[in-house]
């Protein structure tokens, strides 16, 4: 006809600013797996609960096989005047298969079309977060298994606090990133109930199978209310969510592999597969990649917040705003893909330089605590005591210019006259990870112990 597919009522065509405003083909052709998908199991529930003929559902069925063909060998035609995925589809089979392409949309609206296919692919894009989210863990356990007895300052503030050992500390980032699978996981089982029959918003006078669709859709169950099912983006927004927070955690790694690379640090090596030099300085291995993962919780949290302010005050039920919530979550979910992949990669490279490490480990007065608490075991001081004395041990270690460890007996002697020279035993470095066997503690076998945990869990 050469007008919309909505064309009946209109008498002109709509303004070119019109269509440049209104179209989302350039984007939605994205969801267009999922609106096949749903298209055919409403087809299929149509024919089974008696309202279009079989012959005619085998007619679109065979015409959503040949658009399917289409889109997977690049021919099919995505054409702006339809607008969205959704028509452009619908256009696609009527010329494919005539008129009878005209039954499919009974009892059902685009509003429960792009419910439920955006719904469906933010259910995959939860489904492949959660992957690489385990392939990241897997390559941190990995890393932290090789080094579970290698020592490292751990901070406070940035400063020497007390030794741990790089294992721990890798260990620390799988927590946070099995949380974040938890919380893909606990939003997916959220979002899994199927909005596709709620048509434009009041549900359908047809003897219409939702169940059949849910289930055959993968969801649990229909969504209960049909004004709901249509101006819900909730599922998204949980999504985005939980991709924020994901991407903080991958920017603390990020700022601390950025921070151990320098000279200064020195306490790891990238590989030459995830760093770059630059085009004047010679000596130059740049962490970029790095870089660019501590920057992209900046598009996560940007996409978050762009939704938010989207569907704020959007009275029930469907508004063209909507339209807006596509862009924003398939940007960040391509960014947390980048970022967790580039993780596991530079994760998996990495070498750590054990000496440097382990010398960091031992400085900065890193087994004060440990002097304390032998004061505290073996002489039965009050902590807060042992606390003061071990102040003062340190303020003389300063003046002398050496380690605690390097104190003369005398000295600590001057402080407290029950120092025997076991002490000496307790301010070493090793020592000091050794001894912090508490569950959850740094000790290597509490650590391996974890590892085994992940690793059975990651199996
Ligand atoms: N392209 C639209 C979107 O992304 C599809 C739904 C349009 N519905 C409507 N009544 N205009 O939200």
């Amino acid at each position: 006809s050469g007008q919309a597919m909505w064309g009946g009522r209109f008498s002109d065509k709509p303004a070119e600013l019109m269509q440049a405003i209104n179209v989302s083909i350039g984007f939605d052709k994205r969801l267009a797996a999922q609106d096949l998908a749903g298209s055919r199991a409403h087809a299929a529930m149509l024919c089974s609960a008696g309202v279009i003929a079989s012959e005619d559902e085998a007619a679109i069925q065979k015409g959503l096989d040949k658009i399917a063909g289409e889109i997977a060998d690049g021919t099919f035609p995505f054409r702006e005047e339809y607008e969205d995925i959704h028509m452009n589809v619908e256009a696609r089979l009527r010329e494919l298969i005539g008129p009878v392409a005209g039954r499919l949309h009974t009892a059902r609206s685009r509003n429960d079309q792009v419910a439920l296919d955006f719904r469906m692919w933010v259910r995959d894009a939860c489904d492949r977060t959660i992957a690489q989210l385990r392939a990241l863990q897997a390559a941190l356990v990995a890393q932290a298994e090789a080094h579970a007895d290698t020592l490292m300052p751990g901070f406070t503030h940035l400063q020497p606090a007390q030794p741990v050992t790089f294992g721990h500390h890798l260990m620390a980032y799988v927590e946070m990133f099995g949380r974040d699978a938890s919380r893909f996981s606990d939003a997916r089982r959220r979002m899994n109930e199927s909005p596709l029959g709620a048509a434009a918003l009041a549900g359908s006078p047809f003897p219409i199978d939702r169940e059949m669709t849910a289930k055959a859709l993968g969801f649990d169950r229909p969504t209960a209310n049909s004004l709901d099912s249509v101006s819900d983006r909730d599922f998204a927004l949980e999504a985005l969510a939980a991709a924020t927070l994901c991407g903080v955690h991958l920017s603390r790694l990020a700022e601390e592999i950025v921070i151990w690379t320098t000279p200064q640090f020195g306490f790891i090596r990238l590989s030459d597969a995830f760093t770059t030099g630059s085009s004047i300085m010679p000596q130059k291995k740049n962490p970029d990649a790095a870089e660019l993962v501590r920057a992209k919780v900046g598009r996560l949290l940007g996409s978050f917040t762009q939704l938010t302010v989207v569907m704020k005050g959007l009275p029930l039920a469907y508004s063209k705003d909507m339209q807006e919530d596509k862009v924003p979550t398939f940007e960040a979910f391509d960014a947390l893909e980048l970022s967790l992949k580039a993780m596991a990669g530079m994760v998996a490279d990495l070498e750590p330089v054990a000496p440097r490490m382990a010398a960091a480990a031992g400085a900065g007065f890193s087994t004060a605590t440990d002097l304390a608490d032998w004061l505290v075991r073996t002489l039965d001081m009050p902590f807060r005591d042992a606390h003061h004395v071990t102040g003062a041990a340190v303020k003389r270690a300063e003046q002398l210019g050496c380690d605690l460890a390097e104190l003369p007996l005398a000295e600590l002697q001057a402080l407290s006259q029950g120092i025997g020279p076991d002490v000496y035993e307790v301010l070493t470095p090793s020592a000091s990870a050794g001894s912090r066997k508490s569950y959850g503690g740094t000790a290597p076998d509490q650590v391996r112990a974890q590892i085994k945990r992940w690793k059975e869990a990651l199996a």
